[in-house]
This record gives structure tokens, C-alpha cells and sequence, in this order.
């Protein structure tokens, strides 16, 4: 989100009285290009509460993230949590708060940010070797665990049925779109698999996508 919109969508937040939840677990994991201000620091009035989590920072399932925001929103959120399901295991929150403390994370981001730049790159590759790039439409992610790709002549639910047949899985596009639309967009998640694998799976993504193409004359 540009940064123009970012302070078009928390003006008008402020002016309707509408409350904004900044979902925001991969703005530190940035590959390149600038870093924006978050809307939580764009707003001087308190309809921003921001969210973020350690899972994509620090390990994956560690399942233990923050929120920063009006203080009373904070405390009806915490029990309403307790509610659900009691409290984040303690164990693990004593352990994040532990390795923060003592300055670890500051050095570990970095790491984690080139490991997973490697892996956006693996895949990237693997794009170009592998798919049909001529039916393929993407950008290069500046930051996160996902590339969104559009095949303008392929369904992606059809190519999901004919992945999964080969092993590969992605997320279709439509239900990111509740107005409708997206039916024709995926999100790949590069973070997870080795190299290696992403290799093998977008080699199978590329045949399955040649085999509907074929299909279709
Ligand atoms: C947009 C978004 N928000 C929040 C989360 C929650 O992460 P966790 O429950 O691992 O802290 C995720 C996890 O995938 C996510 O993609």
C-alpha cells in the first residue's frame, strides 16, 4: 500500500470513527525497496490497533505475537482471548520475551530476512525454468513469504485440482477477493519448502499448467 493510501485510509478512518486492524506479521520482512510507515504511526488519534507476530520473525509455528494500541481495546481483546482459549501458552511467550530481551532478535532478523530472500529467489528461478512464462503474470515480492501469480487463461482452481494430483499445493485466488474476482490468481508460499523442492514443484506447477493449456488447444 502506497503512501498515499496509507494516509487516505487512516484519515478516513478518523473522520468515520471506524477502527483499522493493521494485520501486519510480514512488514519486517523486507528483501528490499523502502520501508513505509506503519498506519499505527500514521494516526495521532487511536483508530489503528496494530497486530504482529514472532511466527514469521523469529520461527515458524512459535505462535506468539503483539498488538500495540488504545489501551482499553487491548484489555477487552485480552479477555475475550482468555475466553477462547484460556492465554498463549505461557512457556512460549516467556521464551520470546526472553530472546528479545536480551537482544537476540535484533541480530537473528537479519538472517531470517536473507534466508528467506534466498528462498524467493529459488523460487523466482524456478519460474523461469520451469513455467510457461508467457501465460504466467507475477512480480517480484519486495518483502513477504508469498509471490501472486495470474494465469489470465487458466482457472486456478483447475490448475489446483491438477497440482495437488503432482504433490503441489498453493492458495486459490477467489476467496481474497470478497466482492469477487481473483478466480484466475494463486498465492505460491516460498518460505516453507527447501530449495530442492520448490525446484521439483514448480517443475510439476509448470507441466500442470501445459497439460490444461493442451488441453484447451
Ligand atoms: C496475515 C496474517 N496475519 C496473522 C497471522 C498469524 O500468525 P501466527 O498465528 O503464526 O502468529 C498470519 C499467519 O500466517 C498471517 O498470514
Amino acid at each position: 500500500m502506497s503512501l498515499d493510501r496509507r494516509k487516505e485510509l487512516v484519515k478516513i478512518a478518523q473522520e468515520e470513527g471506524l477502527l483499522i486492524l493493521e494485520d501486519d506479521p510480514y512488514g519486517c520482512v523486507r528483501f528490499e525497496g523502502e520501508d513505509l510507515p506503519t498506519l499505527y504511526s500514521l494516526d495521532d488519534v487511536g483508530v489503528v490497533l496494530y497486530a504482529g507476530s514472532f511466527s514469521k520473525i523469529l520461527a515458524p509455528g512459535t505462535r506468539v505475537g503483539w498488538a500495540v494500541g488504545p489501551k482499553d481495546l487491548i484489555r477487552t481483546m485480552t479477555v475475550f482471548k482468555q475466553g477462547v482459549d484460556t492465554c498463549t501458552s505461557v512457556v512460549a511467550q516467556a521464551l520470546v520475551y526472553k530472546y528479545c530481551q536480551s537482544g537476540n532478535l535484533d541480530a537473528f532478523l537479519p538472517k531470517i530476512v536473507d534466508h528467506y530472500r534466498r528462498k524467493r529467489d529459488a523460487m523466482e528461478e524456478a519460474f523461469k525454468k520451469y513455467l510457461p512464462l508467457e501465460e504466467v503474470e507475477y512480480v517480484t515480492p519486495h518483502g513477504g513469504f508469498f509471490y501472486w501469480l495470474t494465469t489470465p487463461n487458466i482457472l486456478a482452481e483447475e490448475l489446483f485440482n491438477r497440482a495437488l494430483e503432482k504433490k503441489v499445493a498453493f492458495v486459490c485466488g477467489a476467496p481474497f477477493f470478497p466482492n469477487g474476482g481473483g478466480e484466475h490468481s494463486f498465492r505460491m508460499c516460498f518460505t516453507f519448502a527447501s530449495p530442492e523442492d520448490t525446484d521439483r514443484g514448480i517443475k510439476a506447477l509448470g507441466e500442470a499448467m501445459r497439460e490444461i493449456l493442451a488441453q484447451k488447444g
